[in-house]
């Protein structure tokens, strides 16, 4: 259908610079909120653990983001986390497991489900092994039963959810459409002229998703004009929230807030509408804002908007999403060739994506008391360890055109976005897990 293509083609990646997207990494898992405190202490741990010669003040922010350090393919410790999980035992941390074989394989193919744009159909595009389709997320402490669409729409009947974020955050919606869509064809039923907020409609389930780009949460302008490059910065507005997400804030009854690395993109930093300083600007005179720093501002706005707010949605936030460039001295000589996951212990990404992950379960942590003390339901859904594991789920030179795939095959590997059908199914079946298996209050539940 005509919605499709639109929906695939809308903006994939932001058009320049990719060295941001480049040096992300995530993993994806959800959080009881009593778990939050498990989490934070578990990233302190690994952070400090791990790289406890740098520090935010050590960063050289002007060095380009692909001469930074790489992906950083060694032991990463988890026994601490796993200790205090088993003492407490009715807390289940869904980041904390392994990925499982699982013969049953994907929900559903490029042949069942219409709606996988070209850049993710890794199946249309020809790539050639198929082992990553059949790996399933085990928790070590609780089971994650697999997406149920039947019993999804049901609890949703009447419902909405709003999905906020960049094109990882779509990649996530195009999963979770095609998964829901083997059950009731979603119709769209309005989109703005950018295609930045898509309204999807299940008649027969009254049920609302509405796909939201806001990658940075805040206030950004950006140059149409790619020729002129003393206009290749955003303009990022930290005191101001992007009205994309929260014009209709009113109208969501779930809502998932997600990091993205356009925080690591070329940026001039506004505060008041004075410049106060730019992310990544050489030459151009002003003071180094950090991309961590600005993050925060973002979430601390965004969660503060939440928590002041007379709506209630039950609100999830889902970490940094983890990339998987390997080997190659420049970034179109970076390879994710790899065709099965990792196992806990062989992993732990970059330095860079694990501050953004440290910043937003510091975020986290300090709103969610308040927040929940206003009467709303937060989440955290841990995204980076989870899908750092996952190596083998992304694209690679599989990400456009077969032809294009194998004739440019260095050129345009894509390690960030993931293959549908793909790891990222496994997020609809932890959403499902955190919504609809909570305590005797939930309401999802108690509308099963
Ligand atoms: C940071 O990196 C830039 C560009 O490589 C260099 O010119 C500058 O001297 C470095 N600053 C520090 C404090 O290392
Ligand atoms: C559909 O759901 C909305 C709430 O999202 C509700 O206001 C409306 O009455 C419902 N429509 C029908 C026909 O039940
Ligand atoms: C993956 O890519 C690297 C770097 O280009 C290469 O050395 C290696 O042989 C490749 N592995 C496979 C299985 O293709």
């Amino acid at each position: 259908m005509a919605d499709v293509d639109v929906v695939g083609d809308h903006e994939p990646l932001p058009s320049q610079p990719q060295e941001g997207l480049r040096r992300s990494s995530i993993g994806l898992v959800f959080f009881k909120f009593i778990g939050a405190v498990l989490l934070a202490s578990a990233a302190c741990y690994l952070f400090i653990g791990n790289f406890n010669a740098w520090t935010p003040e050590t960063e050289n922010h002007s060095l380009p983001l692909e001469e930074q350090d790489g992906l950083n393919i060694r032991s990463l410790r988890k026994e601490s986390i796993v200790k205090e999980q088993q003492l407490k035992k009715e807390v289940c941390d869904l980041s904390v497991g392994e990925w499982v074989p699982n013969p049953a394989g994907p929900a559903y193919t490029d042949k069942t489900c219409n709606r996988i744009p070209k850049y993710n159909n890794c199946l249309k595009n020809g790539r050639p092994d198929r082992g990553y389709l059949y790996w399933r997320w085990k928790p070590r402490f609780c089971d994650l039963p697999p997406f149920d669409p039947v019993t999804f729409l049901h609890a949703m009947r009447h419902k909405s959810w709003a999905f906020i974020g960049d094109s990882i955050y779509q990649n996530h919606v195009h999963s979770l459409l095609c998964q829901l869509s083997q059950v009731e064809e979603p119709h769209v039923i309005y989109h703005d002229p950018s295609f930045h907020i898509i309204t999807f409609y299940f008649p027969s389930h009254n049920f609302t998703i509405y796909e939201i780009w806001s990658p940075l949460l805040l206030y950004y302008e950006t140059s149409d004009d790619d020729r002129d490059s003393s206009k290749k910065y955003m303009n990022l507005h930290l005191d101001i929230l992007d009205s994309t997400w929260t014009r209709f804030y009113n109208q969501y009854d779930y809502m998932v807030l997600s990091g993205s690395p356009w925080f690591y993109n070329p940026s001039i930093i506004f505060e008041k509408n004075e410049v106060i300083g730019c992310h990544y600007c050489p030459g151009l005179g002003l003071k180094e804002y950090g991309s961590a720093k600005a993050y925060r501002k973002a979430l601390q706005l965004s969660l503060n908007f939440i928590a002041t707010s007379e709506h209630k949605p039950f609100v999830i936030v889902r970490t940094w999403p983890p990339n998987h460039f390997e080997a190659g001295e420049s970034p179109t000589e970076r390879v994710c060739n790899r065709t099965r996951p990792f196992r806990e212990g062989e992993i732990i990404g970059t330095r860079v994506d694990l501050k953004m992950r440290e910043v937003e379960v510091e975020e986290y942590e300090k709103a969610a008391p308040i927040i929940a003390r206003n009467g709303v339901r937060i989440e955290l859904l841990d995204f980076y360890h989870l899908f750092l594991l996952r190596p083998d789920g992304h694209p690679g030179p599989y990400g456009n055109s077969p032809f294009d795939g194998l004739k440019k095959k260095n050129d345009k590997n894509d390690c960030i976005h993931w293959c549908l059908p793909g790891p990222i199914d496994t997020v609809n079946d932890m959403l499902m897990k955190m919504v609809m298996n909570g305590n005797a209050h939930d309401s999802a539940s108690a509308m099963l």
